[in-house]
């Protein structure tokens, strides 16, 4: 008989966790919260069982890199997350699996390459003129909520930069639909959601904003398609144009629908929450602030900024980064593993689910130290260079990374080039900003803030 492999996961123990006691405990804090505990309390792989399932929390960026790259077709999205937001965005990108995600991704990717987005430059600026117009005309003292703008300017931006104009007479009512589908997930604790044909209201209601966000979706596609004219250049004519390589084949109705769908939800609440963070940040670091004003002042004297501007705005970039690195948009990630797997000596059975949280990776003492403070400096490109690649993934990493990613950083960085010259937004003060775990890593009761002429 051969003997035991060393590199036979089947003999190597469990990895720590916490006691049951201790695990109900941990469900008290929010989800990133507790996972940065267990890290800290257990190391980089932690056993976390939860009344619902077990879950493998893992937070070495070289696990990180074995699950979402070198390994990646072993660990699916067959996760109780993915099936609630798959009832919103059926077989899109976040949600699709296998050789069907495979075709779509190879179909889209051309879309989003950095060439093709450089150009929605325009729209971003315009969007954001608008936003700066409705401030200007605001009083000093006047309570604005920062998240709900944000949220409005990123919603334009995207809706925009798929249908065009054409969204315009629609986008008052989308907004509200996209409001509640994005709430549906909260309703998770109620496990109603995990069985969508249980007649309760919250899935009637549900099926119901659905069924119209699908017609006003399809409507549009039709309308464009209807029309004929393929010359206004936004996503939507380029995956109408788009082809498979093999097949030839383009997309089919549903198929089409579910990745606009995908694209408005993904592309929208992201950006809005690191825009707000990033503010929240700039608003108790006025020096980091002064510094970022002063780089845009000189490089643009007040005028918007192009894609072409953003190679002489370092600073900008840096703070982004920093920012999305204490609250990253999307907090964490799940998967399902198919296969017994071996992270740092310890065994992952087949079947297990994954986490990765973004959270805590992203204030791993080993890569980050000081890990809570905000310092953009961590992003001088020089340093980047000396810092494993997989310790910051705002985006995730490998084959399933945002495809949105460049398309992201532009926008946020054109909103806030043009907006931080013009306006100082301070927050209220006494209000206390909480993080919440949602989708995205929101705050609880939203961002107020003043905003005055700078
Ligand atoms: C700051 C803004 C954003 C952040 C932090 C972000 C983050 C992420 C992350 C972490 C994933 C991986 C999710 C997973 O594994 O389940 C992802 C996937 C995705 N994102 Fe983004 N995203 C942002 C903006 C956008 C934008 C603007 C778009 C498009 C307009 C977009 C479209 C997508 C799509 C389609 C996927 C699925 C990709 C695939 O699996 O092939 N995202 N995003």
């Amino acid at each position: 008989m051969s003997a035991v492999q060393p590199t036979d996961p089947s003999h190597l123990p469990l990895p720590p966790g916490p006691s049951l006691a201790e695990s109900y405990r941990l469900l008290k804090m929010s989800p990133p919260e507790a996972l940065l505990k267990l890290a800290k309390d257990y190391g980089d792989v932690v056993r976390w069982r939860t009344p619902l399932n077990t879950i493998y929390c893992l937070n070495h960026p070289e696990h990180v890199r074995q699950v979402l790259t070198q390994s990646y077709p072993r660990y699916t999205k067959d996760t109780i997350d993915y099936r609630v937001v798959g009832r919103t965005l059926g077989r899109g990108l976040v949600t699709n699996e296998g050789a069907d995600w495979a075709k779509q991704r190879r179909l889209m990717q051309p879309v989003f390459a950095n060439r093709s987005i450089d150009k929605f430059d325009v729209v971003i600026n315009e969007m954001t003129t608008q936003l700066s117009e409705a401030w200007a005309r605001r009083r000093p003292d006047e309570t604005v909520w920062l998240d709900r703008e944000m949220s409005r300017v990123t919603f334009q931006v995207v809706s925009r930069t798929l249908f065009g104009t054409a969204i315009d007479d629609a986008a008052d009512e989308m907004v509200e639909i996209l409001e509640i589908v994005n709430q549906h997930p909260l309703k998770l604790t109620s496990l109603m959601t995990l069985i969508p044909w249980l007649p309760v209201p919250s899935n009637r209601r549900f099926a119901r904003i659905k069924a119209r966000l699908d017609a006003m979706v399809d409507g549009l596609v039709e309308q464009r398609r209807a029309s004929g004219d393929s010359s206004r250049n936004d996503i939507l004519d380029r995956l109408l144009a788009a082809r498979d390589q093999d097949t030839g084949e383009g997309m089919d109705r549903e198929q089409m629908r579910d990745e606009l769908i995908t694209l408005l939800l993904a592309g929208h609440e992201t950006s809005a929450t690191a825009l707000v963070w990033t503010y929240h940040l700039l608003g108790q670091h006025p020096e980091v602030e002064a510094r970022l004003v002063e780089e845009l002042r000189s490089e643009l004297g007040g005028r918007a900024a192009t894609s072409a501007d953003l190679p002489r705005l370092p600073y900008l970039k840096m703070v982004v980064q920093e920012a999305m690195r204490l609250y990253p948009p999307v907090w964490g990630i799940a998967r399902r593993s198919n296969e017994e797997a071996e992270f740092g000596g310890y065994r992952v059975p087949a079947g297990s689910y994954i986490s990765i949280s973004m959270y805590a990776l992203q204030r791993h003492p080993e890569y980050w130290p000081d890990p809570d403070r905000f310092d953009p400096e961590r992003f001088d490109p020089k340093r980047n260079e000396q810092r494993h690649s997989y310790c910051y993934i705002p985006f995730s990493a490998g084959p399933r990374a945002c495809i949105g990613a460049g398309m992201a950083m532009l926008e946020i960085q054109l909103v806030l080039a043009q907006l931080l010259q013009r306006f100082v937004v301070r927050p209220v003060p006494g209000f206390a900003v909480i993080p919440q775990a949602v989708v995205t890593f929101k705050t609880r009761a939203g961002m107020p803030v003043t905003i005055t002429p700078r």
